[in-house]
């Protein structure tokens, strides 16, 4: 299994702490080379204690430069941890008016997500096909785990604004929790920046496995994969023509099924160009000469050469969508109902998505350059043409939205209902994926 990533590489590294006579303050060994996991703290730090720091460090909005942006302030855990407003892009940086580029993640059901690899094989089933580009952390995977990624917005201009990590261990040991950070890591953790801010890194990653915050499973569907609710007819209909390769092939990319007793991330960690339209509402759009390749850059550098990445962007989980208020990396659409319609009209209706030119021709993928285009995903439902009847009629979308809704957690059964056994075959409710 590709699974259990990053716990498995925390657990690894609390074990290496765990050994006799190695965790040792060395604060001169605290060297930004050292990789990651070798990090020794004075006291070793338990994940229990890591998640309670992690949660203060968290919900801390004096952690930014402007003291009124926390990583709950754009991750609001009411909103599964995506943004809870309805703007493509949030503002950030010193003064708060510093436009993003990007919607924000949810950053539920990230626990198994691999870091970035270029060519990813499914350890799983026999298929060892390379399936290109998948993994690592935001739309592009440039960050290659969570402790790489709280970096990013801790020191961004545009989100936190820290000059450096010593400002940001600088406002920790000024936090009402600096004390129960000591007691995580050591009374000195303060004296070296390096190893303090390792720490804040390494408590933010742990807060991010804790199950009940970030993996609960406890969605009206995950209730009917343990037998314990059933779906509406229009829900049942919407998982059939989410998984059927002639309709919605959703399945394709988010998939459904229970695989190994796994239950379902609704993504397959995969990137995809989709052609999704420009939006205007984000303000580095205004320059046209800006724009969001992906995988290609320009936030992401190191792949800039790789033509065949350009307009690529990560496949999200679909779990707790219906609590987006905005759609796909660029936050152009704003309702569940027309980012299933996307699907069905990109190609057959291009009008109803994209803007005439002044010859009155629709310059279809008006986010990606024609150079880019042929990278573009082309199979169901993308198969279509001009005038075609769409592959998912207006019952379709309907049902599928319906689908969608049933994966939002914290479902809670209006009246109970008798437990069934659990079945022999965990696989007995498996939608096929692929
Ligand atoms: C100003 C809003 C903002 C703030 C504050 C913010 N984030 Fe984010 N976060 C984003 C956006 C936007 C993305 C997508 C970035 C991209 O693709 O480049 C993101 C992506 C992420 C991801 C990647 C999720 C994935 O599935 O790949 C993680 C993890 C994350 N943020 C954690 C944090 C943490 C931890 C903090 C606090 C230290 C934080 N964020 C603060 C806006 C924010
Ligand atoms: C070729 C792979 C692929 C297929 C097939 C696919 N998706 Fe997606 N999906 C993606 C990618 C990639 C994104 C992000 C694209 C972007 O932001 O540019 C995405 C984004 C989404 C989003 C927005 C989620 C968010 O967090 O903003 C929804 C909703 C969605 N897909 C639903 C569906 C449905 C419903 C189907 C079937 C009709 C489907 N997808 C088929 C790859 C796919």
């Amino acid at each position: 299994m590709p699974l259990r990533v990053t716990v498995t590489a925390i657990a690894v590294w609390l074990v290496a702490l765990a050994v006799p006579g190695a965790a040792v303050a060395r604060a001169a060994s605290s060297d930004a080379r050292e990789p990651f996991y070798a990090t020794h703290f004075e006291r070793t730090p338990s994940a229990a204690a890591m998640t309670a720091v992690g949660r203060a460090l968290f919900f801390d909005r004096s952690l930014s430069a402007s003291g009124r942006l926390a990583c709950a302030t754009c991750h609001d855990p009411g909103a599964a941890f995506a943004a809870a407003n309805a703007l493509a892009v949030q503002r950030g940086g010193r003064s708060t008016r510093v436009a993003g580029v990007r919607a924000v993640m949810s950053l539920r059901y990230s626990q198994n997500l691999p870091p970035f690899t270029e060519h990813y094989v499914e350890d799983e089933g026999n298929d060892s096909v390379d399936q290109g580009p998948a993994g690592g952390r935001t739309w592009d995977g440039r960050a290659q785990s969570a402790h790489d990624q709280a970096r990013l917005p801790l020191l961004s201009p545009l989100e936190m604004g820290n000059p450096d990590a010593a400002a940001v261990v600088a406002r920790v040991a000024r936090s009402r929790y600096a004390g129960l950070f000591r007691a995580t890591f050591g009374e000195h953790v303060f004296a070296d920046p390096v190893l303090a801010f390792n720490g804040v890194l390494i408590a933010l990653e742990t807060f991010q496995q804790s199950p009940a915050d970030f993996y609960p499973y406890s969605s009206k569907y995950d209730a009917w994969l343990r037998h314990q609710a059933s779906l509406s007819l229009e829900e049942a209909r919407g998982l059939k023509t989410f998984n059927d390769p002639a309709k919605g092939n959703c399945a394709r990319c988010h998939p459904s099924g229970v695989r190994q007793g796994a239950f379902p991330q609704f993504t397959d960690f995969g990137y995809a160009a989709l052609g999704v339209p420009r939006n205007a509402a984000i303000p580095a759009n205004a320059d046209h000469r800006y724009v969001d390749l992906g995988l290609c850059g320009p936030l992401r550098t190191d792949l800039k050469d790789q033509k065949e990445y350009c307009g690529l962007f990560r496949t999200p989980s679909l779990r707790n969508v219906a609590l987006r208020r905005v759609f796909f990396h660029n936050g152009a659409v704003h309702r569940l109902q027309d980012a299933v319609r996307f699907y069905a009209e990109r190609d057959t209706r291009p009008q109803n998505w994209y803007p005439r030119a002044a010859d009155g021709t629709i310059r279809k993928f008006d986010d990606l350059p024609p150079e880019y285009q042929g990278n573009l995903d082309r199979e169901a439902p993308f198969d279509r043409h001009p005038g075609d009847p769409p592959a998912l009629s207006n019952g379709d979308i309907e049902d599928l939205v319906a689908f969608l809704r049933t994966l939002t957690d914290g479902y809670r059964p209006r009246a109970l209902i008798k437990p069934t056994p659990p079945s022999t075959g965990s696989n007995s409710r498996s939608a096929s994926a692929r």
